[in-house]
């Protein structure tokens, strides 16, 4: 069968403007939460990735219209004629986010069937506190044969404490608590940027949800939610990956349209490593050199700490620094498989889970590699980029699931990438 793969001549160095896309993470909670409205939700800086694409099927499905406007990053989404269907088609298991269909579905209906949604394998994902959730708001929850059934024959608001602060289940039960009667207080709640992002398209269409960014979050039911008009904030995982890709291959390259307070924990730490770079209201500059980078220790932790997704690039870059980094993954305990890819490469990595020890530095080598994961993908990219002679880089689809035009923003940079088909 033939595979796409993604091709890099290493050794080019960067020069020039990247512009981020509009977050991954927010944008597929976004299009579910836009079904909770009785009324055309349009939504912009919609990142051209396939997990638009599964959900845009999944909203078709279900009867909802989805025009994407001439300018490929507005998306409006008109659930006016929706039917709720059982979601047990094959796209539900394309992406972790199908998920958020349970809420929403859950929210507006009373009722959801769904099979199990798919996504990067980390080691185990569970839903048990969406699930939790949603029977503490008066749901029953139901698993046979592979498939969630969900019902209520009303929601009532109620309190709810997270044993961890997830992010999706926090917004799962903020969707599904709009229309419940009466106040949701959700305790422990998470407080990335994506979730105060839901909850701004969810008041804009008339919900009220107050404390959101802090860990106690508040939802009034109310009666009617209307369409509205939201842009999403900037992909800070997309962000940081540019970031630490100019560290590690750039001339000098500017990041553009960013937050710089949602990557407060990776530009400290990249100063601690001794990368030089420059913040702005909403860009970075970096100049990128593999000199002279120091070794530093990292544990991953819920926002504001240091995200789970930016440790796998950053690997990458710490293979360079001289001496041992350790990075601690306390969110995700088993996601190291680039690890392994980037050992096929020269690096000199041991991974003791729940921790890996990257030994630096060492010389990285084009080889064959296999983006195991989004954020391995991430991580092989840059890797490739510094490595002497050509990676090919397999099974890109994990890649083009959550990178907006990859490929033609790093070409645009002076990168020597391409795809090939073999
Ligand atoms: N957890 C449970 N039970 C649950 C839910 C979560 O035990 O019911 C645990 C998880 O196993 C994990 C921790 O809680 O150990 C945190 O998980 P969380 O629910 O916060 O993660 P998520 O919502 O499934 C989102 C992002 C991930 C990102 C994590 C952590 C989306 C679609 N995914 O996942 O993004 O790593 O938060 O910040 O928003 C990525 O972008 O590559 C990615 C994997």
């Amino acid at each position: 069968m033939m595979e796409d793969v993604i091709k890099i001549e290493g050794g080019y160095k960067l020069h020039g403007t990247v512009r981020i896309s509009g977050s991954k993470n927010a944008t597929v909670a976004l299009i579910p939460a836009a079904i909770l409205a009785q009324g055309p939700v349009t939504i912009c800086g919609v990142p051209n990735i396939s997990d638009v694409q599964s959900l845009s099927v999944l909203l078709r499905d279900l009867g909802v219209t989805v025009v994407k406007k001439d300018d490929n990053e507005t998306l409006m989404i008109d659930p006016t004629n929706m039917v709720n269907r059982p979601m047990v088609q094959d796209a539900v298991s394309k992406l972790r986010a199908s998920y958020y269909f349970m809420g929403a579905l859950l929210g507006k209906y009373g009722h959801v069937e769904m099979k199990m949604p798919g996504g990067c394998f980390l080691g185990p994902r569970p839903i048990d506190l969406h699930l939790k959730g949603f029977e503490a708001l008066g749901a029953t929850v139901e698993y046979k044969y592979g498939t969630y059934y969900i019902h209520a024959d009303e929601l009532i608001g109620s309190k709810i404490f997270l044993d961890i602060s997830s992010v999706g289940a926090t917004i799962n039960i903020m969707m599904a608590a709009v229309y419940a009667k009466g106040r949701t207080t959700i305790e422990n709640a998470a407080k990335e940027p994506e979730i105060i992002d839901v909850a701004t398209l969810l008041n804009k269409m008339g919900a009220q949800i107050r404390g959101v960014g802090t860990n106690v979050i508040t939802i009034d039911g109310v009666e009617s939610l209307c369409g509205c008009f939201h842009e999403i904030i900037p992909d800070r995982i997309e962000a940081a990956t540019y970031i630490v890709l100019a560290a590690a291959a750039a001339e000098e390259v500017v990041v553009e349209n960013i937050i710089p307070q949602h990557l407060e924990s990776l530009l400290s730490k990249l100063q601690e490593i001794g990368v030089d770079l420059d913040v702005d209201i909403d860009k970075v500059t970096i100049r990128g050199s593999l000199e002279k980078l120091k070794p530093v220790d990292i544990k991953t932790l819920p926002y504001p700490g240091f995200a789970t997704d930016i440790q796998q690039p950053l690997t990458a870059l710490l293979t360079q620094a001289d001496g041992q980094s350790i990075i601690t993954e306390t969110i995700y305990t088993e996601r190291f498989k680039h690890c392994q890819e980037l050992s096929k490469m020269g690096a000199n990595i041991n991974v003791m889970i729940p921790s890996s020890m990257i030994n630096g530095p060492t010389p990285l080598y084009g080889s064959e590699v296999t983006a195991t994961d989004l954020r391995c993908g991430a991580c092989l990219v840059i890797a490739g980029l510094i490595a002497e002679g050509i990676t090919t880089i397999h099974e890109i689809y994990h890649i083009d699931r959550g990178y907006d035009n990859l490929d033609k923003k790093l070409t645009a940079l002076g990168a020597n990438i391409w795809r090939e088909q073999i």
